[in-house]
């Protein structure tokens, strides 16, 4: 929530230096892929890893994936699987389920748009036979969250971000999961989401450089890709992620640590995500640190009110995308995120994807509102304010039929 110290002043965004992306550690320039690939690249997600989101552990050896349902939605459009991960040998430990649409029609391994939820499944369509999630929601009235649990009223009451009749007649399936299902969103000292599972003998909650949140969040989507990558009748290969705010903060993240993930989408992520923090207009990372205390690692509130000592930038978390397809998503009204912020990280990106062969952004200056621009890294700013619209769907669809042919 902005503040009086929040900036909305182009004209007192103050000067910074980014940090360079294609400077090594030991001084050199990166003139080539392989040095890109074997030593920048590390670099960076170390860095990522150890000073922002906080390091995140493997998959656990006794994970299961268990289909408790199978059936066909939207007359028939649709095929839906619900799919429970159980991350131990407990079937009453923790665990996440997966909602899976394909359209019924298509043939073949198909693409598929996986992204995490607000409320539920059961809130991305109003479909009576999707799961509701019995798991702590947080307090909306207006999404028919009651005694912070979800009601049937909820049904479908965030529809309009998913668009899934558009994505299944597009050719593409759509996977979501519940964000709480990995960890609820509040600063509870990490004790009732899976950061427990892997506290060592005596540990209590994560260390400084250990995961928060968000890392909890993408360490559910990699789970999720394991599950996908399973599944006969989708397209391995042909993965994208994507987010919403928060929840587009951790699609970069996911597309950061998981190459799997072969085209990565952040809407409107800014602070955090795809914003550059030195710019300090709209959300800060004091902002972000004091009132989400539980998102990024412990060492990430040395940042707070000194960005400049940040040894990256978010064009840094962006770049670490690539060679692969990233498309970036702001909303003019929508300055919390800061929308220049999150144009100048993409261009930022840039210099990698170009150094990889790839067009990269084709545009160096941020484009008119509702004009989109796609090169192997796609950006637009649309009318309107802070959500998912079909506008946005839109432009991911014609994105992802450029570059992820079949
Ligand atoms: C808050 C928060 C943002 C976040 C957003 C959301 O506004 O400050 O960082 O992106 O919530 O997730 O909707």
């Amino acid at each position: 929530m902005p503040t009086a110290n929040t900036n909305y002043d182009e004209a007192q965004v103050p000067s910074y230096t980014l940090p360079e992306t294609l400077l090594m550690e030991n001084g050199e320039t990166v003139a080539d892929a392989a040095a890109w690939t074997q030593t920048r690249r590390p670099e960076i997600l170390q860095l990522f890893q150890t000073q922002v989101f906080g390091e995140m552990p493997a998959a656990l050896p006794d994970m299961r994936f268990v289909v408790t349902e199978e059936g066909q939605a939207l007359g028939g459009r649709a095929r839906r699987r619900q799919i429970s991960v159980y991350f131990t040998a407990d079937n009453d430990g923790p665990s996440m389920d997966i909602l899976l649409y394909l359209p019924a029609d298509a043939k073949g391994p198909l693409p598929v748009f996986l992204g995490l939820n607000f409320f539920g499944n059961h809130t991305v369509l109003l479909d009576p036979e999707i799961h509701l999630n019995p798991r702590w929601m947080r307090a909306e009235k207006k999404n028919g969250i009651v005694d912070n649990r979800a009601t049937i009223d909820s049904r479908g009451c965030l529809a309009s971000r998913w668009c899934v009749d558009e994505v299944l007649a597009r050719g593409y399936g759509l996977a979501t999961v519940y964000s709480g299902d990995l960890d609820p969103d509040y600063d509870d000292g990490y004790q009732n989401g899976i950061h427990p599972l892997f506290f060592k003998e005596g540990q209590t909650r994560p260390a400084p450089n250990e995961w928060g949140t968000i890392g909890a969040w993408t360490w559910g989507l990699s789970r999720a890709m394991d599950y996908l990558q399973t599944d006969t009748e989708v397209d391995r290969a042909r993965v994208a992620v994507l987010g919403l705010s928060r929840l587009g903060k951790t699609s970069l993240w996911a597309g950061a640590c998981d190459r799997r993930f072969a085209l990565v989408i952040s809407n409107e992520s800014g602070c955090g995500g795809a914003a550059l923090s030195r710019r300090r207009y709209g959300e800060t990372i004091k902002d972000i640190n004091e009132t989400f205390p539980h998102w990024f690692c412990d060492n990430f509130r040395r940042y707070n009110d000194a960005e400049d000592l940040l040894p990256v930038d978010q064009h840094m978390l962006l770049a670490l995308c690539a060679p692969r397809p990233l498309y970036v998503a702001s909303a003019v009204e929508d300055r919390w995120c800061d929308p220049r912020g999150e144009f100048l990280a993409a261009l930022g990106a840039d210099p990698v994807y170009r150094l990889l062969g790839t067009q990269g952004l084709p545009v160096e200056v941020m484009p008119a509102v509702d004009q989109p621009v796609m090169g192997r890294i796609g950006y637009h700013i649309r009318s309107g304010g802070h959500d998912l619209t079909a506008y946005d769907w839109a432009q991911y669809l014609d994105f992802a039929d450029r570059q992820l042919p079949g």
